[in-house]
């Protein structure tokens, strides 16, 4: 592992990284939005740059301080975040999205704040763009990682993602353990490879394992 970053491994390698929640808005002063810190992906970013490589963060509204060395790119909708991967993705080695892309969003977005009003209130909304499948549709010569966070059934839902979005690899967690995943330190997560390749990496904080993870990727790169 640490040949990874004293040899700079990926010297000359452009890597692009998505952290942190989306933002959708019913209107100026309300939103959707979900629990991810963007921990993950600040990790995988600063491995990436630690390893010698030109790293481009994608990021909604995260919780973590932004990493120096590394061009950052602050987004808020899932449309937003489509656009700016794409955007960076034809020069790119290795894309990973470890964003937590909000599946939906409202039908409508008001441009004043609502007023209240008697009666239930109803919100219809539609699915976002799955920007991983986006990107696996249009895959040169990328490698290309995804995550799942699933509560049951891992490693066939991972498998399917896997399949589905067209991705290299996808790194699943158990989002039902608390001690572990979207707003902890600490991350234990399985990622599965084509051909059925399994690798498991126990429980570490995300700063270590965002390195072994930097590694197994970096070794699918030559
Ligand atoms: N993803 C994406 N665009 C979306 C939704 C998800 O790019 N609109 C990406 C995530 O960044 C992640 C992978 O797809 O890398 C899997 O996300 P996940 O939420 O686990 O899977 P979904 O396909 O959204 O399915 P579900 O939420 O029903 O499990
Ligand atoms: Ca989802």
């Amino acid at each position: 592992l640490s040949g990874l970053f004293e040899t700079k491994k990926l010297a000359d390698r452009h890597v692009l990284i998505s952290a942190g929640p989306t933002v959708e808005r019913i209107d100026p002063v309300r939103y959707l939005t979900n629990d991810s810190s963007g921990k993950m992906g600040i990790a995988l970013a600063e491995a990436a740059r630690d390893a010698g490589a030109t790293v481009t963060l994608v990021h909604g509204p995260v919780r973590g301080t932004l990493p120096a060395g590394v061009t950052t790119v602050a987004v808020e909708s899932g449309e937003e975040m489509l656009e700016a991967m794409l955007a960076h993705y034809e020069k790119q080695d290795l894309v990973i999205m470890a964003a937590a892309v909000a599946d939906y969003r409202p039908t409508i977005q008001y441009d004043r704040k609502q007023k209240k009003m008697d009666g239930p209130l109803r919100i219809e909304l539609e699915e976002t763009t799955d920007i991983l499948r986006t990107l696996g549709e249009r895959k040169s010569k990328q490698i290309l990682v995804g995550f799942a966070a699933e509560t049951e059934n891992l490693e066939s839902h991972a498998k399917q993602k896997l399949i589905r979005k067209q991705a290299d690899f996808i790194v699943a967690n158990d989002v039902s353990r608390p001690e572990i995943g979207f707003s902890s330190d600490e991350n234990q997560v399985t990622v599965y490879g084509k051909e059925d390749q399994i690798v498991h990496y126990d429980q570490q904080s995300k700063t270590r394992l965002a390195q072994d993870l930097m590694a197994q990727f970096a070794e699918a790169l030559r």
